[in-house]
């Protein structure tokens, strides 16, 4: 905070007082002292009071509407300014992180333009309905839960588990699931055949483990996981290695027999975001590792996948979403 300007402030009724005295007898300067002393009480100022007119900064001859006010005033419209200075910046920096992990709160609404929910993605899968039915399904990146529930309803499945990074998007996919409950009849027996809506959960967490080590832990324990519009993501915070070993750590959590179904970003949908922040920057600089080498990687001994195959190009009518969706087999 800059007080440079403030320290040199002179009242004005102070510089009239200083003309004032222009007496150079003892009484003159008693009478000076004087008044000094009682101005004194009134504003610890009071010690400029000698200064001329002459002696005063050009700070002061010039005043702006700010400066106007008293000096006490001013460190407030100083200080206040600058905290108004600090907000901003901490607000431009929080809009900035908000979205870092592609955690759009309203990405629903980005997706579906219409009132009525409607994911083009279920279309493709509605010709892959059994894939689905009486499956144990995590979701990663499940963001505010909407489709996992839609998935949950549409396709039977026999639990679906939906995993996002950011708490507040998981604590809206819990309204969400609550208000689904509180439609059901109170007589429903839903909650006792684990039948949706309960059998669907939310869990906040990063997918990417700390330590790649912790991969030798890992058991199989779903049957199918989604990884949709997720990739990008992933390798643009934790890079390259952190994609792989997220691709490891699903084939791991899969049973035999297992699908991954995945809705991968192309490497050209990457430029826009990677200014985010300063991580991020550094690794999509770094990034070896490409959208089209995915499949090759998926399927190769590092991994382990059998097979792969289209499921669909969802027809929707922004190009950007239109990403293929792969099915890979363990
Ligand atoms: C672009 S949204 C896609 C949402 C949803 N999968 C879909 O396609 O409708 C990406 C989501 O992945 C989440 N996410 C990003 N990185 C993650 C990570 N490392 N672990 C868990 N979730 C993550 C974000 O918070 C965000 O909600």
């Amino acid at each position: 905070m800059d007080l440079s300007c403030a320290q040199t402030y002179i009242e004005p009724e102070l510089v009239k007082q200083d003309e004032n005295l222009k007496e150079t007898t003892e009484e003159s300067l008693v009478k000076k002292r004087r008044i000094e002393n009682k101005s004194d009480q009134n504003s610890k100022e009071v010690k400029v009071a000698k200064v001329t007119k002459e002696d005063l900064p050009s700070c002061s001859k010039t005043r702006t509407t700010e400066q106007r006010c008293s000096p006490r005033k001013r460190l407030d419209v100083q200080t206040s300014n600058e905290g108004i200075q600090e907000k901003s910046v901490i607000q431009r920096k929080k809009c900035k992180q908000k979205f870092i992990y592609g955690n759009y709160s309203k990405y629903y609404g980005y997706r579906n333009m219409g009132k009525v929910f409607h994911d083009v993605r279920l279309d493709v899968f509605d010709a892959y309905c059994n894939l689905f039915a009486e499956k144990r399904v995590l979701d990663i990146g499940c963001n505010a839960g909407i489709l996992t529930i839609e998935v949950a309803k549409r396709f039977k499945v026999k639990s679906i588990i939906g995993l996002d990074i950011d708490r507040h998007l998981i604590d809206q996919a819990f309204k969400v699931l609550n208000k689904q409950k509180k439609l059901l009849p109170l007589d429903n027996e839903c909650k006792k055949l684990e039948i949706f809506p309960f059998n669907i959960n939310f869990v906040h967490g990063n997918y990417v483990l700390k330590d790649d080590v912790l991969l030798e832990i890992e058991k199989p324990q779903f049957q199918m996981i989604l990884c949709l519009s997720l990739t990008k993501w992933i390798h643009l915070n934790f890079g390259d290695k952190g994609l792989k070993q997220a691709f490891k750590r699903m084939y791991l959590q899969l049973e035999p027999q297992g699908v991954l179904i995945l809705e991968a970003q192309s490497f050209n949908k990457y430029a826009k975001r990677k200014k985010i922040t300063d991580t991020i920057y550094r690794n999509y600089q770094a990034i070896q590792f490409f959208p089209q080498d995915f499949h090759a990687y998926l399927l190769s001994t590092e991994v382990g996948f059998k097979s792969c195959e289209l499921m669909g190009l969802p027809a929707h009518c922004k190009a950007g979403f239109q990403r293929p969706i792969y099915i890979f087999y363990k």
